[in-house]
């Protein structure tokens, strides 16, 4: 695989632009193709064969573009299919998870919060890494319609607003001091959590370990891009474009395209 193909990227929608971000600040000199299936969103409500076969048909797109590493940016789709990808393609995926660890590690109140969609907290993945964390206290919070509404462009409308408030006080309540993002779309809602959650409340996200992650294997594999040029970006969406540049502030390539 040449060391300049590009890195893909997948997620149900504009939420894993969120990882591509880090990747990109990462990983300036490489070429990356992002594909937000939109059209199939939200994942979190579908069942794990669904995911699984949405999955495979992102993977098959991307292989096309002769990828050299696939990173699945989505929560949902690396919970409930990241073992059947890994099994059948050679190429290698990387997967994001909710940072349950290092907020279990760091946790003074040996409470924390966890923030994601239906596929991802009923996922045998994510099971077994709370298990590791008995002495946790984790309250896990389903965030209902929050994809749909960042799909929409709805980040700071009423009803979101009213939905955080909804999800978030209980866990205030519980005396949380880590409010886990488990779902590459909820990084865009920073800046609304903030204004509910208390100060001391820490948000933690994957994106960064994200990035980490994909630059090892890059190196392991010797498949780095070496060039000093910046890398060129496309991103694909089988729906209208129009969030997609929205929240890309209309500075990349966006094509519409059905997959
Ligand atoms: N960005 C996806 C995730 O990280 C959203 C899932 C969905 O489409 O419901 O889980």
């Amino acid at each position: 695989m040449a060391n300049n193909n590009p890195i893909g990227l997948f997620d149900s929608g504009i939420g894993g632009t969120s990882i591509w971000r880090e990747i990109n600040e990462l990983l300036p000199n490489e070429n990356t193709i992002y594909l937000a299936d939109s059209k199939n969103a939200p994942y979190g409500q579908k069942s794990k064969e669904e995911i699984i076969a949405l999955s495979i048909k992102n993977t098959e797109f991307l292989l096309e573009q002769n990828c050299k590493i696939i990173v699945v940016a989505c929560n949902t789709a690396t919970t409930n299919a990241i073992k059947e990808l890994r099994a059948k393609y050679k190429v290698p995926f990387i997967g994001i998870e909710p940072a349950i660890k290092p907020a279990a590690l760091n946790s003074k109140t040996h409470t924390i919060g966890i923030l994601a969609t239906k596929g991802t907290l009923n996922s045998e993945l994510f099971h077994e890494t709370s298990r590791k964390f008995q002495d946790i206290k984790i309250i896990e919070q389903i965030g209902y319609n929050l994809v749909p509404l960042i799909e929409n462009g709805e980040i700071n409308s009423a009803e979101m607003n009213s939905l955080l408030h909804q999800y978030l006080k209980p866990m205030v309540e519980a005396n949380i001091d880590y409010l886990v993002l488990g779902c590459s779309h909820y990084p865009y809602l920073i800046p609304q959590i903030k204004k509910i959650l208390p100060k001391r409340i820490k948000i933690i996200d994957s994106g960064e370990a994200v990035a980490r992650q994909t630059k090892k294997v890059l190196e392991e594999n010797n498949t780095l891009n070496l060039s000093n040029k910046k890398g060129e970006t496309i991103f694909y969406t089988n729906s209208d474009s129009k969030v997609l540049k929205t929240i890309l502030n209309g500075n990349f390539e966006v094509i519409e395209k059905d997959f």
